[in-house]
């Protein structure tokens, strides 16, 4: 459906469910009306949720520029002239945060000169919206200016859920797959099962949405949602902000959700009014009642998702979750035991808040209540407190509205527009690098290293609120609603709860949003990339299968424990080779636990007996002609959307991953890139690989979707193993499998 005629969209999306009814014949999700006027083919009665592969036809795609670039490199090799739908670049990833905004932005202008100019040209060129660096971050920007009840995205970042705080179905997906939408093929995903979460009663005082979601991930826990959308109803619903619902969607990622959203209604047209976007609302409420569940739906829950959990607002607590996962969920009532229990180090060092999680008007104006009480009581920061704004737009009403003010004014830094310290573009000033720290933050993940590299941080996640005032206080035992802070003259005092504005009083500030619009002479721009350049690499296809089985893998690494795209494709510094595959793969796996040594970046390589970084064993055996094997426990790809997690194995010869299980995206872009992604029928199976074992995959010379595969394994010792393994493939994945990648099969069907 086209979403620049917002009028038309609406009144198509009424017609088309109108005859989803007649298929489907009982009452509909808010999630299953999205995605069903989005199929790519009638038929949506047909499709088990959990079960069945479904194509659909999004609306427009997103993407930011460290995942961007590997994305439009398979994009130009597709042949097109312009994308299918609406698209956008946002440069957010690649700016480091230091010494905040005025000077880190024009740092990155000079160092990622040649991947920004790039990004620009191929924008210019194919009809893609140019968000400039210090524009924003994506998901913020997203959310002020392209989200759309009822409408449908793929963004090639794992938050792009954010959107659904809008009643949008955003979907995080690999660059390959952002491919599909851009070329205007139906792309495909399991139909996924639907988790009703139910809001009742009203948020109130120190708590916040995030609550919301950092309750929920204690719950479900990182893969509870996996192949799941959550769908939010109840009258709580109401009670929270438009951008409070976005941080709760965006969070959702964090539980393995393939999508969260929330139903249309005041609060969404608000938004979408004060973001100057009347026409949508006006149009979006001319069918309200169907950008919502179905009242049968809402008033029997049970029968209709598969899983229905309630959470009542007025029992909420403040939650801090951590450290490592975000799914270590502590109500703040228990956290000061926790802490004590498992000895954390409860000096905070740093505070954080911003990200695309939290970085809204109504959380800024929030903390900005809590640093007021600080200023006027002369209380100065006793850690470092650093602040991302998630757009131009927000942080310029924001200074314009005295709510940057008291964070400088106690000694914070305003940074950048952009992601910084969330994915490890932070230069951390720190003499102790050793010591063992803590760090609060509002952003969504807070796996080890992943903001400043250093396995010593301990970070945990919480509201910009409760960021605020851990930071004040500078220990992660003080609880705001309890406890009392000594003011410099050693005066007892207690912080109020804190106020906030949803939206400004006094409109957005009116701000050149740093968008450049694609040019309509896109056939006469030219794209060029220098054959020496370390940033940006023309993208070779990969071989296509020989139709045998897998013989004689080498076990590159097993691996023990979490296995995070962070593990296996770092960001931080990696950031700048995400346009080059020969030099990121330089990282692969380095973050994965060897489960023989307990080491990282520490593997046997079996051509010497020696060990050795991770690609560099990749890399001889590459050398040698020889492929291999991860083997991993559950979860493995948990995290990012970035497909460099998968083609740098599928580039350094690994032919196969053999997990306990998989996070979603990470499968789908292991699949697409053509590696072999398969499950032990058997957890237990994973305990008998062992370091020098040479590994066979059988059973691939009849793959098909039903086909039983098997694992055999030949120890040192000249005894065997031999174990079923489970796949998930499908028809039209088996293909790309035999194509070598979903883009190989792409490339042969245009050509012919
Ligand atoms: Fe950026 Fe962190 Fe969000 S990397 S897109 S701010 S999750």
């Amino acid at each position: 459906m086209k979403i620049d005629n917002f009028d038309l969209f609406y009144q198509q999306f009424k017609q088309r469910l109108e005859k989803v009814r007649t298929e489907v014949q009982r009452p509909l999700t808010l999630a299953e009306k999205v995605l069903y006027v989005h199929l790519s083919a009638e038929g949506a009665p047909l499709f088990r949720r959990g079960i069945d592969y479904a194509t659909f036809l999004p609306d427009r795609v997103a993407m930011q520029d460290a995942t961007a670039q590997m994305a439009l490199l398979q994009f130009m090799n597709a042949g097109k002239r312009r994308t299918a739908v609406p698209s956008s670049v946002h440069c957010d990833h690649l700016i480091t945060a230091k010494a905040g905004a005025s000077v880190d932005l024009p740092q990155a202008l000079s160092s990622n000169d040649e991947v920004y100019h790039f990004l620009l040209q191929v924008c210019q060129k194919y009809g893609i919206d140019f968000w400039q660096p210090g524009a924003g971050i994506i998901h913020q920007v997203v959310l002020e200016n392209y989200a759309m009840p009822g409408a449908m995205m793929v963004g090639t970042d794992s938050h792009t859920p954010n959107a659904g705080g809008l009643g949008m179905i955003a979907i995080g997906v690999g660059g390959a797959d952002a491919v599909d939408v851009m070329v205007g093929m139906p792309w495909e995903l399991k139909m996924p099962q639907i988790i009703g979460v139910k809001l009742t009663g009203k948020l109130n005082g120190w708590v916040s949405p995030k609550d919301v979601i950092l309750k929920l991930a204690g719950i479900l826990t990182v893969k509870g949602a996996t192949n799941a959308i959550l769908e939010y109803f109840g009258d709580g619903v109401a009670s929270l902000s438009t951008t409070g619902r976005a941080t709760i969607c965006n969070m959702g990622a964090e539980v393995g959700a393939t999508t969260s959203i929330f139903p249309f209604d005041e609060k969404t047209a608000d938004f979408l009014k004060a973001t100057q976007r009347q026409g949508i609302a006006e149009a979006a409420k001319a069918i309200a009642s169907e950008l919502k569940a179905d009242d049968a739906v809402l008033h029997s829950p049970e029968q209709f998702y598969d899983q229905v959990i309630e959470i009542d607002l007025n029992q909420l607590e403040p939650y801090i979750n951590g450290p490592f996962t975000p799914d270590a969920a502590h109500p703040i009532s228990e956290f000061v035991r926790i802490v004590k229990e498992k000895g954390y180090p409860e000096e905070v060092e740093v505070g954080l808040i911003g990200s695309c999680t939290n970085s809204s008007y109504e959380d800024l104006s929030r903390a900005a209540s809590v640093a007021r009480q600080a200023m006027q009581a002369n209380l100065k920061t006793a850690a470092q407190f650093i602040v991302s704004p998630g757009s131009e737009q927000v942080r310029a009403t924001a200074e314009r509205d005295g709510l940057l003010a008291p964070f400088e004014q106690f000694g914070g830094v305003i940074m950048a527009n952009a992601c910084g310290p969330c994915i490890g573009q932070w230069k951390r000033q720190t003499n102790e690098p050793e010591k063992k720290n803590s760090i609060v933050s509002s952003f969504n993940r807070n796996f080890a290293k992943r903001a400043d590299g250093n396995p010593n941080t301990y970070h945990f996640v919480t509201s910009p609120v409760l960021v605020t005032a851990l930071t004040l206080a500078g220990r992660l035992t003080f609880n705001p609603m309890t406890d009392s802070l000594k003011d410099q003259n050693g005066n007892s005092m207690r912080l109020v709860e804190p106020i906030g504005s949803e939206l400004p009083e006094n409109g957005f500030q009116q701000v050149d949003k740093g968008c450049l619009l694609p040019s309509d002479e896109g056939d006469a721009v030219s794209v060029e990339i220098h054959p020496d350049s370390q940033r940006l690499q023309i993208l070779q296809p990969f071989d296509s299968w020989d139709g045998n089985d897998l013989l004689g893998l080498r076990l590159l690494i097993k691996t023990q424990g979490k296995c995070t795209t962070d593990h296996i494709s770092m960001a931080g510094e990696w950031l700048r080779f995400r346009g080059h595959l020969a030099n990121i793969s330089k990282n692969l796996l380095m973050g994965a636990v060897n489960s023989f040594n307990g080491k990282t970046n520490h593997v046997l390589n079996p051509l010497n007996g020696e060990y050795d970084h991770v690609s560099s064993v990749a890399g001889a055996l590459k050398i040698k002609d020889l492929s291999s094997i991860v083997v991993a426990e559950d979860n493995y790809g948990e995290g990012s959307s970035r497909e460099h997690a998968a083609m740098e194995p599928r580039y350094l010869g690994v032919k196969v991953i053999l997990a306990k299980s998989f996070a979603r995206i990470h499968e789908t872009n292991l699949k697409k890139q053509g590696v072999l992604a398969i499950t032990f029928a058997n957890a237990t199976d994973y305990d008998k690989v062992q370091e020098n074992d040479t590994i066979d995959v059988l059973g691939l010379s009849e793959f098909t979707p039903t086909q039983t595969l098997y694992v055999r394994l030949h120890h040192k010792d000249g005894t065997s193993d031999k174990f079923r393994a489970v796949h998930t493939y499908n028809q039209e994945q088996i293909d790309w499998f035999k194509a070598g990648s979903a883009l190989n099969k792409l490339k042969s069907e245009t050509a012919t």
